[in-house]
């Protein structure tokens, strides 16, 4: 069992925590995932850069090492070879929690010719369907059963086709373009995802030998090839941990520089943090964030889907609008459940209210330490960054959670002067 400890002041008077230094930005989870499952297209080496050294990216190396695949890591690179596929089974127990598992659907489909995967239950943010996946598969010739709480789908007369996503489901958008990228054919997304993601997977699979343009907009369009090459590749930095410690720095006080960064993936957060009284600056490829006082409620924030503001900045940010002076409401609109850190927060002293997916606060000046329980992994960050806020020493159980998307989170803030211990009891 991991727990985080964070201990904001020896007394409960002590003066909070101040943020100061420079930090570089970890390479995005939510890229490298379907990067490593586009890896399966090719049986030549490919080469991952900047590769974060997390949970979910373990579990994904390990399904494809069960596949037949190769992995050797080397610090932040990862070098990914699948010689020969040895199966098409996607080993959702190795995913843990992983819900990427469903992601290697389409590039396994198009390796192999078929795919065999349990049916990714939910999690702890939502119902997780994955219908708009197999909608838009069977469109493309894919004949999908579901047998026994798995997925038996053939790929044997798989075709480009012009799909249309009822909703710009990111997950559905990268199977489609690996599966459209990894057979011959010419393949459009119509209401595709818009995520930086989506882009990083467009150019990665152009690298490969498909042809990939418009990746990063609302219309997708892929020309396939059976042929991949190997490709060496620099996994794009995770705006979702970018925008974590920026939230850190607005929520403590402080002046933080966040270096290794996309400042264009988080404009929306950026306009919330000059809301809140927040200083923020950024260049090309980095981040500065300078706060002191007692931030200024932002009013209301809706979460959607890009560039709107994340909903995986949702839980980090509810701790900004925790102890704001003033009154914020948060509006959850992608995932139906992700607001289990709220209960877990009201122990820290945050006062809010829910209804559905609306969650009203009424900024209070201090929140006090409590042991509380990461339920999912933003909610176990927003648990970390109140105990940064917190007088006395907070303990988050269930920090596998957080393991699962930051690497090294408490190097990170003890690096801008926090003092965070990680202990794993076996
Ligand atoms: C990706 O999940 C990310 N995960 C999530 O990050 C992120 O929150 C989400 O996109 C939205 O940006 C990875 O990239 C590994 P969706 P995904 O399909 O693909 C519904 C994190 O914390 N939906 O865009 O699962 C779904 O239930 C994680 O890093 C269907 O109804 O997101 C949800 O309500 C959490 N049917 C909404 O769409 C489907 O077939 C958005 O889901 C697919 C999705």
């Amino acid at each position: 069992m991991t727990r985080y400890i964070i201990n904001n002041s020896s007394d409960a008077y002590g003066k909070p925590i101040y943020l100061k230094g420079n930090i570089t930005v970890q390479g995005a989870k939510n890229s490298a995932l379907p990067l490593i499952a586009a890896a399966v297209l090719s049986d030549s080496e490919v080469e991952l850069y900047n590769c974060p050294e997390i949970a979910d990216v373990e579990n994904m190396m390990k399904i494809f090492s069960s596949l037949g695949g190769r992995t050797e890591r080397i610090g932040d690179n990862v070098r990914l070879k699948m010689e020969d596929m040895r199966s098409h089974e996607i080993k959702s127990e190795l995913a843990g929690e992983l819900r990427s598992s469903v992601f290697m659907l389409g590039s396994v489909l198009a390796r192999a010719g078929a795919a065999k995967v349990a049916y990714p239950g939910g999690c702890d943010i939502g119902l997780r369907p994955i219908d708009i996946h197999l909608k838009a598969l069977r469109e493309m010739g894919v004949r999908i059963r579901e047998e026994y709480g798995y997925l038996l789908c053939d790929a044997t007369n798989a075709h480009g086709a012009e799909v249309t996503l009822d909703y710009p489901s990111v997950g559905a958008t990268e199977n489609v373009m690996l599966l459209a990228a990894g057979i011959r054919g010419s393949t459009v997304i119509h209401n595709a995802a818009r995520e930086p993601e989506i882009e990083d997977l467009g150019n990665f699979l152009s690298m490969l030998g498909a042809a990939v343009e418009g990746a990063g907009t609302q219309i997708i369009k892929i020309e396939g090839t059976d042929k991949a090459r190997g490709a060496k590749f620099r996994v794009m930095p995770d705006r979702i941990a970018l925008g974590t410690y920026m939230i850190a720095a607005a929520v403590c006080g402080g002046e933080v520089t966040l270096s290794a960064a996309r400042p264009e993936h988080v404009f929306s957060l950026i306009g919330k943090l000059r809301e809140s009284g927040a200083e923020v600056d950024y260049n090309s490829d980095s981040v500065s964030v300078r706060a002191d006082g007692r931030p200024k409620a932002v009013g209301i924030v809706e979460t959607g889907t890009y560039p709107g503001f994340p909903t995986d900045l949702q839980a980090p940010f509810s701790v900004l609008a925790a102890v704001s002076e003033g009154s914020t409401v948060i509006v959850e609109n992608i995932f139906e459940t992700r607001f289990k850190h709220l209960a877990e927060l009201t122990k820290m002293g945050v006062s809010v209210k829910v209804k559905g997916r609306v969650a009203v606060f009424e900024g209070v000046r201090t929140l006090s330490a409590a042991q509380v329980q990461a339920m999912d992994l933003r909610g176990g960050a927003a648990l970390m960054l109140a105990g940064l806020k917190a007088r006395g020493t907070t303990v988050v159980e269930n920090g596998l959670h957080i393991e699962r998307g930051y690497a090294a989170p408490e190097k990170v803030l003890n690096a801008l002067g926090a003092s965070v211990t990680k202990v794993r009891n076996k």
